[in-house]
């Protein structure tokens, strides 16, 4: 079964617009041939009405945002609802992103309501999963990452589930500059499948595409890339650099 081929750049909270136009003006550029991957950019909430307009008419290049409200509309000052995302040309959304988890505390119950938002303005929800050093250490990242998964899979139907991407993100490998092993990436997205299968069935396991994201730079990408059950890639400080970010997408 062939997944999509997917580079998703979360830009996080940099640059000022001008930077951010500069910015996709030069991804636009480097990324002149036509290829099969899929690029999604992430910029702030602010720059993403510019980067649609620059990118309209760039094929296979889509935008997301870095996060979603877990209401619809209404009294919730400095909100973001998905509506208004889906409403200037956002296609997808991060969810659970360990910053999100770790300095803003949110947890297991933002997240069902957010991939529910996502999926009710017609959003695809990138739900980001993965264990800190603790885990690691301790040799229980295998059930910490399926304790993640539990804590939303059961409240999705099949159907709505068909349309997620899942991002693993070891919480030590981001921004650090240390990067999961090629076996260490593949181990757990092969673990994260196969848990889905057992909750959705094979079908729907086999077509959901999993991003590796962690330090993952024009160096290490073709190794991951090569990975059976890694899809491609959640780019955080390397998609801040049009040709990197162009070179990651050409690693598969
Ligand atoms: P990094 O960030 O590539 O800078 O490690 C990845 C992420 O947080 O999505």
């Amino acid at each position: 079964m062939s997944r999509p081929k997917i580079v998703a750049g979360n830009w996080k909270m940099n640059k000022t617009l001008s930077e951010a136009k500069q910015l996709v003006q030069s991804i636009i550029q480097a990324f002149n041939e036509f290829d099969d991957v899929i690029k999604i950019i992430i910029p702030p909430f602010p720059f993403i009405t510019s980067t649609v307009e620059l990118l309209s008419g760039a094929s296979n290049i889509y935008i997301g945002a870095q996060n979603c409200s877990t209401h619809t509309s209404g009294a919730y000052t400095g909100e973001v609802s998905a509506t208004m995302l889906q409403s200037v040309g956002c296609r997808y959304v991060l969810v659970g992103h360990s910053e999100r988890r770790q300095y803003f505390s949110e947890q297991a119950s933002d997240f069902k309501e957010k991939l529910q938002q996502a999926f009710t303005n017609n959003l695809t929800p990138i739900y980001c999963i993965g264990e800190k050093l603790e885990q690691r250490k301790t040799n229980t990242h295998f059930s910490y990452v399926q304790q993640q998964l539990d804590d939303v899979v059961k409240d999705f139907s099949p159907e709505q589930f068909q349309k997620i991407i899942i991002a693993y993100e070891p919480v030590w490998a981001i921004g650090t500059g240390e990067t999961a092993t090629p076996h260490q990436a593949q181990e757990m997205h092969a673990f994260i499948r196969s848990h889905i299968e057992t909750v959705f069935g094979r079908a729907i396991a086999q077509q959901l595409p999993i991003l590796y994201g962690g330090s993952c730079n024009a160096q290490n990408a073709q190794e991951l890339f090569k990975c059976a059950d890694v899809d491609g890639g959640l780019i955080g400080g390397a998609s801040l650099k049009a040709e990197e970010f162009c070179q990651i997408s050409k690693s598969f």
